[in-house]
């Protein structure tokens, strides 16, 4: 069993910007489970299923084949589906998808697996309280709904994603409220994490802080 650490988080709090720099500076690897959720959301779509109809997309399992490359490749059935998978449609349909405890059960599996293997950082909503409860670092990573929409609209620009600050505002507390109230394995702080507020806090100054609290934990 390799180190894991644990970030968990509302939508669009900056946590993969971090994590993969983390990752990159401590030499663990990056393992992004909304890519995961995402990714299977695509396949539903790709096959014309309804995103909300469970016993179809449940039945999808032993079709979906998800892996995670190095530089955030995300590849299902061997397609590469990085940049769609960031797209506003994926944002509506994930909700429903990622409710399924059976999806769920289905990744989660692989995520606890890819962690037996090597040194991780991974970050979703479940992961300090549910994926890895023994993670040795876990970090709840907040910002204002404000801020996270603004950095998700300026990411998104950035990558040509059309999108509009209003839209992805509410986007993003859409997600958030449905995350927080599901059933199985909601968005919620582990009681053992620790407390992260990036809304004033620079990129760089969040990666030092997590390495900080990183080297603190794991000697
Ligand atoms: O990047 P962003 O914060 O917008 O979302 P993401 O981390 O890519 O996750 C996409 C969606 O997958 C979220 O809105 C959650 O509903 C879901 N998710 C989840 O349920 N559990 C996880 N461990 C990770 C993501």
């Amino acid at each position: 069993m390799g180190i894991s650490v644990a970030i968990d988080g509302p939508a669009a709090a900056g946590k993969s910007t971090i994590a993969k720099k983390v990752a990159e500076i401590k030499g663990y690897t990056y393992i992004d489970t909304g890519a995961m959720y995402r990714a299977y959301t695509w396949h539903c779509l790709d096959r014309g299923l309804d995103c909300t109809n469970e016993e179809q997309c449940v039945a999808e399992i032993p079709h979906v084949n998800i892996e995670l490359k190095p530089g955030g490749v995300v590849l299902c059935n061997g397609k590469d589906i990085t940049r769609e998978i960031r797209m506003p449609i994926i944002n509506k349909n994930v909700t429903p998808v990622c409710q399924m405890k059976p999806v769920r059960l289905f990744l989660v599996d692989q995520q606890r697996k890819m962690a037996e293997k090597d040194n991780v950082i991974m970050d979703g909503r479940d992961i300090g309280t549910y994926v890895l409860p023994n993670a040795e670092v876990k970090i709840f990573q907040v910002a204002s709904p404000e801020c996270r929409a603004q950095r998700r609209y300026k990411e998104n620009i950035e990558k040509g994603i059309p999108c509009t600050y209003e839209e992805i505002l509410e986007d993003v507390n859409r997600r958030d409220k449905a995350d927080s109230e599901r059933a199985f394995a909601p968005l919620k702080p582990a009681e053992d994490s620790i407390h992260l507020d990036t809304s004033d806090m620079t990129i760089e100054e969040v990666v030092n802080k997590v390495i900080e609290i990183i080297d603190s934990k794991v000697k």
